[in-house]
């Protein structure tokens, strides 16, 4: 069978595809697939491994019916329509578990760097600001003892938690949809409201997928019940929090300081104001971006649309 990639992806997952009798077209162009070329790649083929935010809605999937089977490269599915792939009975899998701890690495990274101002002092020495060592200069704020709260405490918020109690004996406080019992057994973590979480946190690391009720959950009113010296990390997707209102929690010293490994809308432009704040550490979505976590997220995807195509169950299928 032919199957249409939408990026160019680790060698691993294209000789899984090849080893199992496929073959496959991937996109390389620099410029954004449209959705009108995705629909026309599609065509061209009987199975799509999507890369990127390439919207996989009722109107993609009523002009694809040729299409057997949607792999994502990713665990976030917040571009796909769920019901829309159902409807139109297509198998749709993403990429669960093999991206925890890369992703917690770049939470736990943000954390420390904000906390210490890293980003923006290894700036001021570019611009040649290294003075004389001012005992109440550049001073940043420790972690140790202090308290985590983690907003959706699925895979990569329980790998965070963990890094944290180990590094820095943090308190461990947690909001999301069910109750924890791993993270409660392992780390005494204990489940809170969103409003405890907002205000007790030292640090508040968001986790959550992106969905109509988490869509920016992060707003004024929520920066607002935030401690002042609090750091607000966010590694899930940008569409959680509000960027206008971010900004003008940490100008008007509402938190202390904010770390970013996703933006909204991504790519983020390099006049944005928030890059020029000293206390934020900004990435571009780099979460999973190592070349052991590629590799296993290809896999992955190879694997399950190697299933598909058997007429198997995808073993990481999200819908039925
Ligand atoms: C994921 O897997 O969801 C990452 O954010 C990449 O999109």
């Amino acid at each position: 069978m032919k199957i249409f990639i939408t990026r160019e992806i680790p060698q691993v997952g294209l000789d899984l595809l090849t080893a199992a009798g496929h073959t496959y077209t991937q996109y390389t162009e620099k410029a954004p697939l449209s959705p009108a070329a995705l629909v026309e790649g599609c065509l061209q083929h009987d199975a799509l491994l999507s890369v990127g935010p390439n919207k996989l809605n009722t109107s993609f999937f009523s002009q694809v019916p040729n299409i057997k089977a949607v792999a994502l490269l990713s665990v976030g599915y917040d571009n796909l329509d769920v019901h829309a792939a159902t409807e139109h009975r297509i198998p749709v899998s993403n990429t669960p578990g093999v991206l925890s701890k890369a992703t917690s690495d770049v939470a736990f990274l943000l954390m420390l760097a904000v906390s210490r101002k890293a980003f923006f002092m290894h700036q001021s020495i570019k611009n040649g600001q290294w003075g004389f060592f001012e005992p109440k200069a550049n001073l940043g704020i420790e972690l140790y003892g202090k308290t985590l709260g983690v907003f959706g405490l699925g895979k990569i918020g329980l790998e965070l938690a963990k890094k944290c109690k180990a590094a820095y004996d943090m308190h461990i406080i947690y909001h999301n949809r069910s109750r924890n019992e791993e993270a409660e057994a392992l780390l005494g973590a204990r489940y809170v409201s969103f409003d405890e979480l907002l205000s007790t946190s030292d640090v508040v690391s968001v986790h959550a997928n992106l969905s109509p009720s988490t869509q920016n959950i992060f707003n004024a009113a929520a920066f607002a019940k935030m401690k002042p010296s609090a750091i607000f990390v966010n590694t899930a997707r940008g569409g959680l929090h509000n960027e206008k209102d971010l900004m003008e929690a940490l100008q008007q010293e509402k938190i202390w300081g904010a770390g970013l490994d996703v933006t909204n809308p991504e790519p983020m432009t390099a006049n944005n104001p928030l890059l020029d704040l000293p206390n934020v550490c900004i990435l571009p979505h780099i979460g999973s971006a190592t070349k052991e976590t590629r590799d296993a997220m290809a896999t992955l995807a190879a694997q399950n649309l190697i299933a598909a195509l058997k007429g198997e169950k995808m073993p990481n299928v999200i819908n039925h």
